[in-house]
């Protein structure tokens, strides 16, 4: 609670500076009469819709909604790789044929710049491939792959004949890739023989074939980019190298005429339950919103080269590393490896080297980066930058004021974007030449969204008090459903205020009296480590999947520098001892089904988990355990308080 009141006692406001504000794509007077016009959402949506995406055939209706199932620009027809490509290849555009669409660095040091045209003209081979191997509309795809051109060629190959992409995130393991892959349904996989990671490289391709091992499903066929040149075994049939197939396609691919409502895409995320969800968006609503978010929020131009440290794996890479940006015909650049290799200055190098003039990155990175030290940052002419943006998490307001005085020289704005995989796009943020900004907070609302904050039974709550974040309008980037789980969709965000018809983000926030938004981070059991989501149920599954394992609890501990820290209590089984060891081999349990970001950081072993006498496992106390807090609040519903006393033991031992 200390910390929230301090926030909020947070009095520092900083306005863009006039040369800011002269140039900017929006300024107050523009966001004064959306703001006026996105009262009503749906004349708001038309009208951006109208203004930044192009259609094949118009829509008739802009929003039709039947809680809690939304579409969007009914009757319409667009597709996402014309609007991302195509469309700056003709008319007044036409000159960005030979504009850089993407500037890709790798970490071995390699640079290669893809223009518009060029692009244009390996998504259509690639999307010609897929059609070669017998993809079809409405297909899954499975991607997995480095952040690596051929990431966004695949992606939008899909998008252009409107086969559902579903990217997995290179750094999960075999297992989740398996389910992933099983889930989604997917028929043919995308992936690399490996990616160069942290001066080492991550085998991918091996792992496909592990995920694919005991059961192919319903995938067919296997393509494999040579990045790493690691020796990789071919099955026969099955999978082919990615140069031989684009060798024989055509580059010429009409796009498909699809529907506004069409899946563009799944993207699994981390929820309350063991099995992460499938989150499915479609065509027109999410493109209408991410374009628009990015051509407000990032201020894109054709002189910017903008840069979004996320891996595209995530939503943040969806949405603003591909099609938000190159949408709006900006240059995106694209760094495949780890942020502080080969030295702590690696990014900066990065910026100083491309001329990086937008840069939106992770508070965590940011973290990281002031304990490295700020001469790092110093050595290198960050001139270039005009603008800067975090996601992810909450950023403290210390890590806000370093990042605007070491990276933005005091004259860059900070867009602080609160969204989620959910949302599809940003739903609050700072535009940057219309609304100041004050260290820690997201601000508020894009115009045409709207958000409060609420208590149990979905009152808003009077500032300063704190409740729970919803949003109380449709909005053209929502989700549309849980693939293959529309049960699961009303539960986890509309059930809760149905009453109100209200979405529930799963955070917690604040306002203050001039309505700024202030997210405190999540209130269900998802933890947020380095700015990505982990389910405490799905590590607690992982390493009940361990023989050694009788039962797990997961909690998160606050830490400094990866905002959560992971913390699991455990139960040996009969006849396993707990040591130093089975700890060892339990972290890499978790790694091996998840990936290396659910690797517990701490695993404390106990005879019994606390539970209330119905048998749920008492969060809260382990929360306060492991974060080494008193045990404060009520245990009288304690089964055996016994346990307590242990666990309290061991910590002082
Ligand atoms: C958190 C990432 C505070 C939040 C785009 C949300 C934030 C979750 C912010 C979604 C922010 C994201 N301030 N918290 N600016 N941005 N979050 O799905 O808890 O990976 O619910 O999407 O990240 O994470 P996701």
């Amino acid at each position: 609670m200390a910390e929230i009141e301090s926030l909020l006692r947070e009095k520092r406001v900083f306005k863009p500076s006039p040369e800011f504000v002269r140039q900017a794509n929006w300024n107050k007077k523009t966001v004064r009469e959306y703001r006026k016009l996105g009262e009503k959402p749906e004349r708001f949506w038309a009208r951006m819709a109208r203004e930044h995406v192009s259609w094949f055939t118009p829509w008739k209706e802009t929003l039709r909604f039947k809680w809690p199932n939304a579409k969007w620009f009914v009757g319409g027809k667009l597709n996402a790789s014309f609007n991302c490509l195509d469309r700056h290849l003709e008319g007044p555009n036409a000159w960005r044929r030979n504009k850089a669409a993407i500037v890709f660095e790798g970490e071995p040091g390699d640079v290669r710049v893809l223009t518009y045209g060029q692009l244009h003209r390996e998504v259509c081979r690639f999307a010609n491939v897929l059609k070669n191997l017998g993809v079809r509309k409405g297909d899954r795809v499975a991607i997995y792959m480095p952040m690596i051109p051929e990431l966004a060629i695949a992606m939008l190959a899909c998008a252009r004949i409107g086969a559902p992409h579903s990217i997995v995130f290179g750094g999960f393991s075999a297992e989740a890739l398996r389910d992933r892959i099983h889930d989604a349904g997917a028929v043919a996989v995308v992936t690399a023989d490996g990616g160069h990671r942290r001066g080492s490289t991550v085998k991918l391709k091996a792992a496909v074939d592990e995920a694919l091992r005991a059961e192919a499903g319903s995938v067919r066929n296997v393509v494999v980019v040579r990045r790493t040149g690691d020796a990789v075994d071919m099955v026969p049939g099955r999978d082919h190298w990615w140069e031989d197939l684009m060798r024989e396609a055509s580059p010429v691919c009409p796009p498909a005429k699809l529907d506004a409502e069409h899946p563009l895409f799944i993207l699994y995320t981390s929820g309350t339950t063991g099995k992460p969800k499938g989150i499915l968006h479609t065509t027109g609503g999410y493109l209408t919103h991410v374009t628009t978010t990015a051509h407000a929020i990032f201020d894109l131009k054709d002189t910017d080269t903008y840069w979004c440290t996320a891996d595209i794996g995530w939503i943040t890479g969806h949405s603003y590393v591909i099609y938000g940006i190159l949408a709006n015909g900006a240059t995106t650049l694209m760094y495949e490896g780890a942020p502080t290799h080969p030295g702590p200055d690696r990014f900066w190098d990065i910026i100083e080297r491309h001329r990086v003039t937008v840069f939106y990155t992770a508070p965590t990175a940011i973290r990281t980066f002031i304990r490295l030290g700020e001469e790092h940052v110093r050595k290198h002419d960050l001139s270039s930058l005009r603008l800067l943006g975090t996601v992810g998490e909450p950023i403290n307001p210390e890590a806000w004021m370093w990042y605007h005085r070491v990276v933005g020289g005091r004259r860059c704005p900070i867009v602080d974007t609160w969204w989620q995989t959910e949302t599809g796009g940003i739903m609050i943020s700072p535009i940057p030449a219309a609304v100041d900004t004050k260290p820690g907070s997201c601000t508020v609302p894009f115009p045409g969204i709207h958000a409060a904050v609420v208590d149990d039974e979905g009152e808003e709550v009077k500032p300063p008090d704190g409740g729970f974040l919803v949003i109380t309008h449709p909005w053209p980037g929502m989700l549309r459903g849980i693939w293959g789980d529309p049960a699961r969709y009303r539960e986890t965000y509309w059930k809760r205020f149905r009453h109100k018809g209200y979405y529930f983000a799963g955070d917690g926030a604040h306002r203050d009296k001039q309505g700024y938004f202030w997210v405190m981070g999540r209130v269900d059991d998802v933890m947020n480590v380095s700015g990505h989501r982990i389910g405490t149920m799905e590590v607690e599954s992982a390493l009940v999947s361990h023989p050694a394992v009788a039962e797990a609890a997961v909690v998160g501990r606050p830490d400094e520098i990866t905002g959560t820290a992971i913390v699991a209590f455990v139960t040996p089984a009969l006849g396993f001892e707990a040591e130093a060891e089975l700890v060892e081999e339990l972290r890499r349990h978790v790694a091996h089904e998840i990936g290396p970001i659910a690797r517990p950081a701490e695993i404390r072993f106990t005879d019994a988990l606390p539970k209330t006498r119905s048998g749920k496992i008492m969060r809260r106390l382990l929360r306060d355990i492991a974060a080494g807090r008193e045990v404060v609040g009520d245990t009288t519903t304690l089964e055996d308080l016994g346990v307590l006393a242990r666990l309290r033991e061991q910590e002082e031992e």
